[in-house]
Parts: C-alpha cells; structure tokens; sequence
C-alpha cells in the first residue's frame, strides 16, 4: 500500500506579533503598531499547512502545561491533524516567538523555546509507529537537534523520505550524520551560504551550492528565493521556477507553507518541479496575509 501519511517532528510556538514601520536597530526603542498574538512555530505552521492543503498529517511536538500549549492542541486537532504525539510538559512555558513586522512584510524573530527544548528520543521512540506508517517525514531545526538525527535514522529506515528545513540554522554545521538520513533540503539562500561557505547571489552560486550540498550526502535540494521562487537541479540542470507576484503584508510562515504544500504535492506523487509550482503558489498567496497559521492557505485557494 502506497504510504501517504506526512510526519511533521519541530516546533509549536505562541507568536506575537507587533506592526512596526521599520524593523528596530540595536539599542534603539520604537513604537509600534496593533498587537496580536497568533499561532505559529515552524513545525506547526508546516502541519497546518500539510493539512489545509489536503495531506494527512501527525505533528510530534511538545507544548507547555499552560493556556497557549491547550489552545494549540485544540487548534492543531481542529485542523485534522493527529496530535496524540504533542505532549504537554510540566514545569516548562509553551514556545514564545516575538515578531515585529515592517511596512514592506519583513520581519526579525526571537524565539524563546520553551517546551521544544524538551523534545526528546523518547519522544521520536513514542512516535515510531506513525513514522514507520509515514511516506514523508519533514522536520526543521526548532528542536534539539540529537532528537532530530534520531528520527531521521528512524524515518530513513523505515522507508520515508525525510525533508528537513533547515531553519534557523545552527551555529556548527550540521553533521554529516544527520545528512545521510536527509532525502530533500529547502534551505533558503542565506542558509545556504551557512552549510556551504558560498556566498550565494545569483543563478551560479545557486547552482554552485546546491552541487556542494549534493556533494555532503543530500539527493535533492531546494533553494527558496523569497519573491524570486525557488530553485533545485534536475540531472545536473538549473531549474528556476518563479514565485507569483503578490503584494506582500507578512513573509512570516512563507518558508513553512512552501515546505508544507511541497511535501502534499510529493506525498500525491508530483515530480519535484511539479511539487515546487504547487509550493510557489501556496507560499506566494500566504505573504499576502499577516501572521503564521493565519496566513496559510486552504486547497481550494490554490490552482490544481
Ligand atoms: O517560520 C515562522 C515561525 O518561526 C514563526 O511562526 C515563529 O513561531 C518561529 O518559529
């Protein structure tokens, strides 16, 4: 039986958000704007996005025993995403994400981790099951990243293809280890500057990183390039494949609903270009909406 369960293992975080006309410098104190505090975390955001765009998800996270850790679990589970792998900690806040966003939609992030520090290889043990029925396994790097390299040896054995975003990205390059369990990498441009030392700023340092990152044991790799799209290499072959043009009120939870809306096109049986179009457009229309889970569309906002 074809395997079309998609597996999202990260972050679950309460964000809040702040207008602002420009982002703060150092030192500096503004006023801002209105005040909200929405959903967020990149692995929430990715299995909200799953689901809206018609994939079968689970989310294996860990939340606070406090108000925002029960509304996120109420919220995922009216979603229809399977949360019986989202555990509520003792003694430890939900995740906090603090996000001020300028009048061009860019923002800066501070997250405070909370109970996504806790998550644990107990928890990815706790979690076998789903990851064995799973056909896609997407993780980011929200998370401590020994429980990640765990679920992805687990995830790779049993079959899955393992996406991991690599976002935000660490300080010490990721092991390669962690890289030989991972099938496809999204990483955006500055992220792939980070894991190849290539400064990367037009189409041949893109193609440039993408061989590099191929050549530390990724098949494929996806390069997101906020307004400009996204490219990969098919047999050895730039592809660019343009974003829609929008007017844009928030990026934040772009790269999460590319991700998401990537992994259903793949789980549907899309070729990777095909999956990237379907991502382009789902990304494209969520910065047209301010917030995280708020911004993410459903299927039938989106071409077939
Ligand atoms: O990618 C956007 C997300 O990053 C926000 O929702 C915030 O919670 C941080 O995790």
């Amino acid at each position: 039986m074809e395997k079309r369960k998609i597996v999202v293992i990260g972050s679950c975080n309460t964000d809040m958000v702040i207008r602002v006309d420009h982002l703060p410098l150092p030192g500096e104190t503004i006023i801002g704007h209105d005040f909200m505090t929405n959903q967020g975390g990149k692995g929430a955001n990715q299995a909200v996005a799953v689901a809206r765009l018609g994939g079968q998800t689970a989310f294996v996270a860990r939340v606070g025993k406090d108000g925002f850790g029960e509304q996120s679990i109420s919220l995922l589970r009216a979603e229809g995403i399977d949360t019986n792998c989202v555990t509520a900690t003792e003694g430890v806040s939900t995740g906090v994400a603090l996000i001020p966003v300028d009048d061009k939609g860019e923002n800066s992030i501070i997250v405070a981790s909370g109970a996504n520090a806790r998550l644990s290889i107990e928890d990815i043990k706790a979690a076998e099951p789903l990851i064995k029925e799973a056909g896609i396994v997407l993780m980011q790097l929200e998370t401590p990243l020994e429980t990640l390299m765990y679920a992805a040896e687990v995830a790779c054995k049993a079959g899955a293809r393992v996406v991991l975003n690599p976002a935000p990205f660490p300080k010490d390059p990721l092991p390669g280890e962690f890289l030989s369990h991972i099938d496809l990498i999204t990483p955006n441009e500055t992220e792939a500057s980070r894991m190849t030392g290539i400064e990367v700023s037009d189409e041949e340092s893109i193609h440039q990183a993408i061989r590099a990152i191929q050549r530390l044991g990724v098949r494929d790799v996806i390069i997101t390039a906020g307004g400009k799209g996204a490219y990969t290499d098919i047999n050895g072959e730039l592809i660019h494949l343009a974003a829609c043009k929008t007017e844009v009120v928030d990026t934040t939870a772009a790269g999460d609903t590319f991700c998401g809306a990537l992994c259903v096109a793949l789980s549907e049986g899309r070729s990777l270009s095909e999956g990237i179009r379907f991502a382009n457009q789902a990304a494209s229309l969520s910065v047209t909406r301010m917030g995280a889970w708020r911004s993410i569309p459903k299927r039938e906002e989106l071409k077939p």
